[in-house]
């Protein structure tokens, strides 16, 4: 047994014996596996893919199951009315973060993830902001970038058809750093697409549930670097410096464009310029963590959702077909899609809909945490919960979305081919939850419109062939991590036609 071990066990025994006396008011805790003594659920906890086995458990114990983690209270919610009922009907208790030690503490990220704050003023502070950056009313001044973007993806998939994940990765991260700041990134090995994707590649490993023994135990963080067995200490020190900057390079390139007058339109320029003088350094704060979250919450969330894309088209080309014809009857061949005509084009938008339903690329959304002791539906909810939203239960109600499993725009539809009312909108779950949800939906809502229908009108996206010469049949296969994201696939990416080629040739993407 190691030092570390042995501190690690000696740490839950305490917080068991302090999380039972906090069990009072002689209600009971909501049902739940049973667990062992003292250690509680840990061995029943799943090491990956998290949701599937919670699924299961909410057939068997019901909408809110209870999980004690040697001492640490999981809560997880598998429907509609119990994420009402916590993050909305409660929403002053359940919109705090639990601690993210590796993450916030060691590497130093809490300073600037609005994502991770602790509900309070500072949290209030960001995301006010955050909102009027991001909220819908603000979105049209955006559409000259996500167009500049599509456009450019189209040329990419022209030239290099067997990239398009990497393409798609890509068009994401280009589009924040463009909107947030300005800078045009066309490479993809940019050295600001790579400092922002080392520092992504961290936040994902770092906030995989389980891949660090101080979250579980935040009183290992005091065991310096260089203990025998201390290597988390190490890569967190890494770590900073790749925070460092993403926060800092891209803010420092717009503020030297501003000071020699060659700033080009962006949410960072926009908010330098408002900046108070009194308040100089609390100002650039706002703005680099403005910038940071955007980055760390919205690209990889975005090019998952676009991959998911490719995948439903290339499993689906019944799919595919349907909407390129509701394309080629509202645009016509002479032009490609733009945002005047998303009310036009229902199937277009119930795909967009079925894709978040279908494969929820946050299938758990960000926990929450009760700020303090609560009741709810009859059970007690000690303070320091961690409360999740499963977001992937949720999204396959069978009652709500018959056959879940199956890839089905059409159920967004009514019979006369708009878009139907009385189906809950998967919004109700793929941004999370109550104070805390993703600001950032309208925005990533729209860029993601464009890219898929500029996709869908100009090419046609299939599985791969085998060596026997017929397609090979592929199926939703994901990566397990902080966001869900397909499995690689070697797509054909083939334009539908001449007249599609000379399209994309005649659209200006690079200028
Ligand atoms: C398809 C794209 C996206 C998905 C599926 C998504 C999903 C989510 C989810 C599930 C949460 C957690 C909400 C909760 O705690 O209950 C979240 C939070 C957040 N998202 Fe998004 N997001 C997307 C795009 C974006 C974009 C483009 C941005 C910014 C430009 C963004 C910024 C944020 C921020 C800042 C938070 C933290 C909010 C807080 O803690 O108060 N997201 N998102």
């Amino acid at each position: 047994m190691t030092v570390l071990t042995a501190l690690a066990i000696v740490v839950f025994v305490t917080a068991w014996i302090f999380s039972s006396r906090s069990r009072r008011r002689g209600l009971p805790s909501p049902p739940g596996p049973k667990g062992l003594p003292l250690i509680g659920n840990l061995l029943d906890f799943p090491a990956t893919f998290q949701w599937l086995t919670f699924e299961k458990w909410h057939k068997q114990y019901g909408d809110i199951v209870y999980l004690n983690l040697a001492g640490q209270s999981l809560v997880i919610l598998g429907s509609p009315e119990a994420t009402s009922a916590f993050f909305e009907k409660k929403s002053g208790v359940y919109s705090d973060r639990p601690r993210f030690v590796m993450i916030n503490e060691l590497v130093g990220w809490e300073e600037f993830a609005i994502g991770s704050y602790r509900y309070g003023n500072a949290w209030r502070e960001l995301r006010r902001v955050f909102h009027q950056q991001y909220h819908s009313g603000v979105i049209p001044p955006y559409h000259p970038v996500f167009r500049r973007h599509a456009h450019r993806l189209l040329h990419n998939l022209l030239t290099e058809p067997k990239e398009l994940e990497q393409h798609l990765l890509h068009t994401a991260s280009a589009v924040i750093l463009d909107t947030m700041y300005g800078i045009d990134v066309v490479d993809r090995d940019d050295p600001y697409v790579t400092i922002a994707e080392k520092a992504m590649e961290v936040i994902v490993e770092a906030i995989n549930p389980g891949a660090f023994l101080v979250d579980s135990f935040p009183a290992l963080k005091y065991v310096p670097s260089w203990f025998p067995g201390a290597e988390f200490q190490r890569k967190a020190l890494r770590w900073k410096a790749f925070m460092k900057d993403m926060l800092n390079k891209p803010f420092e390139a717009v503020k030297d464009d501003m000071q020699q007058g060659r700033a080009v339109s962006s949410i960072a320029a926009t908010m330098l310029q408002e900046i108070s003088q009194d308040d100089e350094e609390h100002s650039e704060y706002i703005i680099k963590a403005v910038g940071g979250a955007s980055y760390a919450a919205g690209s990889d969330t975005t090019s998952a959702t676009t991959q998911v894309f490719a995948l439903a088209m290339a499993m689906h080309p019944q799919v595919q077909a349907r909407a390129q014809a509701e394309l080629d009857a509202v645009v016509g061949p002479d032009r490609l899609p733009d945002f005047d005509d998303r009310p036009n084009l229902p199937y277009v938008n119930a795909i967009l809909k079925e894709l978040t339903r279908w494969l929820p690329v946050v299938p758990l959304a960000v926990p929450h945490a009760a700020l303090s002791d609560d009741e709810v539906r009859g059970y007690f909810i000690p303070k320091g919960t961690i409360v999740l939203g499963n977001s992937w239960s949720i999204l396959r109600d069978p009652v709500r979305y018959p056959e879940p499993d199956q890839f089905k725009p059409e159920r967004f539809l009514t019979k006369d081919e708009s878009l139907a009312t009385d189906v809950p909108d998967p919004s109700i779950a793929a941004f999370g939850y109550g104070r805390r949800i993703c600001p950032g939906r309208h925005f990533s809502d729209s860029s993601i419109y464009l890219l898929v229908a500029c996709m869908l009108a100009t090419f046609n996206i299939s599985p791969p062939i085998g060596e026997d010469g017929a397609p090979i049949k592929i199926t939703a296969e994901m990566s397990a991590g902080a966001v869900l994201r397909p499995a690689r696939v070697d797509y054909i990416v083939k334009p539908r036609s001449d007249a599609a080629i000379d399209l994309i040739n005649k659209t200006v993407a690079f200028q």
